[in-house]
């Protein structure tokens, strides 16, 4: 049985108890965890204020802070396999995304290790001949970067790269369903040499570790990413500290297909949008809505591939589509697939439970036209579940695809140039992709609109977002002060 260990003030430990961690292939118990509680997150969240002001970071050029990260992203690149191995065993995700995803998380590492020292203040031309003012930028403090159990990594890449950049003190909270790779990526920010406390890393449940650190008094920004009813609660716990808040959470993203579109780009690129990660993804193209002149041909097409979809144990590289990450999970899929179908929406493929071992659900299509009530369509999933819905005219897709409260991302596939440019002025989402899905990088931001989230991650803008900016007047003449009652 593997164990890990916390990660507080540049030291290893254990935690306050443990628990235990699930292999969601087999379902059977792989690794014992150590629980963060009161104690552990009070003394992480005084490490990094202590680290924040201590002349061992807070000292550290902005280069210097860039060339730390640097370390950072070659000891992340050279512990990807490891890593990946860890992710792919403890959330089940397949290996062949896990490995290529975490040897991009470098990426982002190295482009905010570029930017530390371009975060520049300015000069402000003031209305007053005798005076100087300018913005000096600087870190906002106490950052408490909080996690899901799925691309981990990443979502910490996009947390820390710009927070430590920015020079900034970071507490990171891995999810309680998953952490081995985070506990086990503390080893390369001790390695880098980060000083200590700049960085720590915790895990533990919602209602005790999340929620103590969300509202303690000395963190200012929550980076949050999850399901919005836990962001509801971080909202709340902010109002104990007034942190700045961020929050990337779910969606229920339309896939759009016009006729006048490449019909097998579109399957391709509609299968990996919605049955890569095993549809566990926040930007998952949840909801195919497709021209009707094409739906028989497209379904009929799209069904046939998806049946060939290789399913398997998620440490082999031939492996295609893997298990849920838990039980959980997989309970709340059937339940609303079973409720969509008895709604009168058209079981396409799967829906059932797999039977065996593990928490495997089968890739499944519901074809929900003429259903508009179904709940798969209105549910965020986070799993392998596309719902079907026909539109005729542009309007009709436009209205459809802007009918939840949702807006992380979409999709369009049209060969009509026209077109593509109105309907991303129409689709009420932070990401539009045109004739692709899934593309990200560390240069473009990435997050939502509405229940979606604010606040953007990735790209210059993020890095401001771990800044906040202090005013210096400076009075230029050498004549003294008048009396201070004699207004001019
Ligand atoms: P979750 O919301 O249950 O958990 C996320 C984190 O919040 C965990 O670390 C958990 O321990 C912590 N937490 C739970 N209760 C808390 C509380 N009261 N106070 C503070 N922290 C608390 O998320 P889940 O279900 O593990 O992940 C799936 C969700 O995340 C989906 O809705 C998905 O769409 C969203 N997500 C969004 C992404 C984005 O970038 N927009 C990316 C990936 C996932
Ligand atoms: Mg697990």
């Amino acid at each position: 049985m593997q164990k890990f260990q916390l990660y507080i003030n540049g030291q290893f430990e254990n935690g306050a108890a443990q628990f235990d961690s699930i292999n969601p292939a087999t379902g059977e118990i792989w690794a014992k965890m150590p629980e963060a509680r009161t104690d552990e997150v009070n003394r992480a969240v005084d490490a990094a204020e202590q680290a924040f002001y201590n002349a061992s970071w807070a000292g550290l050029t902005a280069t210097q802070r860039g060339k730390l990260l640097y370390k950072l992203a070659d000891l992340v690149e050279q512990a990807a396999p490891r890593l990946a191995a860890l992710e792919t065993t403890d959330t089940g995700k397949i290996i062949r995304e896990t490995s290529s995803q975490i040897a991009y998380v470098a990426e982002y590492y190295r482009y905010y290790a570029g930017l530390a020292d371009k975060l520049e203040g300015s000069l402000i031309p003031v209305d007053k001949s005798d005076m100087q003012a300018w913005l000096v930028r600087e870190p906002v403090g106490v950052v408490a970067a909080i996690v899901p159990w799925n691309s981990q990594l990443f979502l910490s890449a996009v947390k820390l790269g710009p927070a430590l950049a920015a020079g900034c003190t970071v507490i990171l909270k891995a999810s309680e369903e998953a952490p081995a790779p985070l506990l086990e990526f503390a080893k390369l920010i001790d390695e880098a040499g980060f000083p200590a406390g700049v960085v720590n890393v915790i895990t533990g449940f919602g209602p005790e570790c999340g929620a103590v650190l969300s509202a303690h008094p000395k963190v200012a920004h929550i980076a949050f990413t999850g399901g919005p009813e836990t962001a509801k609660h971080i909202v709340r716990n902010s109002a104990e500290n007034l942190a700045k808040v961020s929050l990337e959470l779910g969606g229920k993203s339309p896939f759009i297909v016009f006729a006048d579109t490449d019909m097998n780009s579109a399957l391709n690129a509609q299968i990996a949008a919605i049955f890569a990660a095993t549809g566990q993804s926040c930007v998952a193209g949840s909801r195919l809505l497709i021209e009707a002149s094409i739906k028989d041909e497209f379904l009929q097409r799209l069904s046939e591939r998806v049946q060939r979809i290789k399913m398997g144990l998620p440490d082999d590289m031939q492996t295609e589509y893997g298990p849920l990450c838990t039980l959980k999970q997989r309970e709340k899929i059937q339940q609303v697939v079973q409720r969509s179908i008895e709604q009168g929406a058209k079981l396409i493929t799967g829906g059932q439970v797999c039977a065996g071992a593990g928490y495997y659900y089968p890739p499944t299509i519901l074809d929900c036209t003429g259903v508009p009530d179904a709940q798969s369509i209105h549910t965020e999933l986070f799993g392998p579940v596309l719902s079907v819905d026909t539109f005729i005219t542009e309007a009709e897709a436009i209205q459809k695809a802007n009918s939840t409260p949702y807006g992380l991302a979409s999709g369009v596939f049209t060969s009509n140039l026209n077109r593509a440019h109105r309907m991303t002025r129409a689709i009420r989402a932070g990401i539009v992709w045109l004739n692709t899905y899934r593309v990200v990088s560390p240069l473009a931001p990435f997050g939502g609109y509405g229940l979606s989230g604010h606040g953007r991650e990735g790209g210059l803008s993020a890095a401001l977002e771990y800044t906040t900016t202090k005013t210096v007047w400076l009075r230029m003449s050498d004549q003294p002060i008048d009396d201070p009652f004699v207004m001019r």
